[in-house]
């Protein structure tokens, strides 16, 4: 796999370092609540995991999957729930926790999709922002890291469904990508 990657964007040591930080804020912020935090899947679990295990304060958890790209690097624009939350939000702060926000518009459906709930709050954290390639406005309420508009992979993003499991973000050789 590592012999994949041209280019390490940001190391395993960076991304626990800034994970603390969100974990605290995100305490803070929350301080005397019992949020839910709503994992996108696949992406997002690993980010997930170690976001709650910074945070300081009773959390619950939940998950939803969501289609994404499949083997390709381009957004479709169309968004399908391939599996729903197991609880309701109403009444509910509710912090969707995602690996990345690329165009937005996969966030924009899940947030359309939640806020009907009727959640008390609706608060996003995103571990990587390609801000510039932004289509929709959507507030990104705590962003680990602005990345640049490349396709990237490790810490939960994979391509074709492998590099999961790499401790750190990449970029993979031109080569490795089918475009
Ligand atoms: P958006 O709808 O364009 O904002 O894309 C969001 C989803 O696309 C993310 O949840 C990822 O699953 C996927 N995605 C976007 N950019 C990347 C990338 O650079 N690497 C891997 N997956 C990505």
């Amino acid at each position: 796999m590592l012999e994949d990657v041209r280019e390490v964007l940001i190391t395993s040591e960076a991304i626990q370092a800034r994970i603390v930080e969100l974990g605290r804020q995100i305490s803070a912020d929350y301080a005397g609540k019992r949020p839910v935090l709503i994992g996108v899947l696949k992406g997002a679990a690993m980010f997930m995991m170690d976001l709650i295990r910074a945070m300081d304060i009773p959390v619950e958890v939940d998950f939803m999957a969501v289609s994404s790209y499949g083997a390709s690097t381009h957004t479709s624009g169309v968004v399908r729930i391939l599996k729903d939350l197991d609880a309701s939000i109403e009444g509910r702060h509710a912090l969707i926790v995602e690996d990345i926000v690329d165009t937005g518009l996969t966030l924009k459906y899940i947030t359309e999709n939640l806020i009907v709930r009727q959640p008390a709050s609706l608060r996003i954290c995103a571990l990587l922002d390609k801000a510039e390639n932004r289509r929709v406005n959507i507030p990104v309420d705590y962003v680990g890291f602005v990345i640049p508009n490349k396709f990237v992979i490790g810490y939960g993003l994979d391509y074709g469904e492998i590099y999961r499991n790499l401790g750190f973000i990449g970029v993979l050789k031109p080569e490795k990508y089918e475009e």
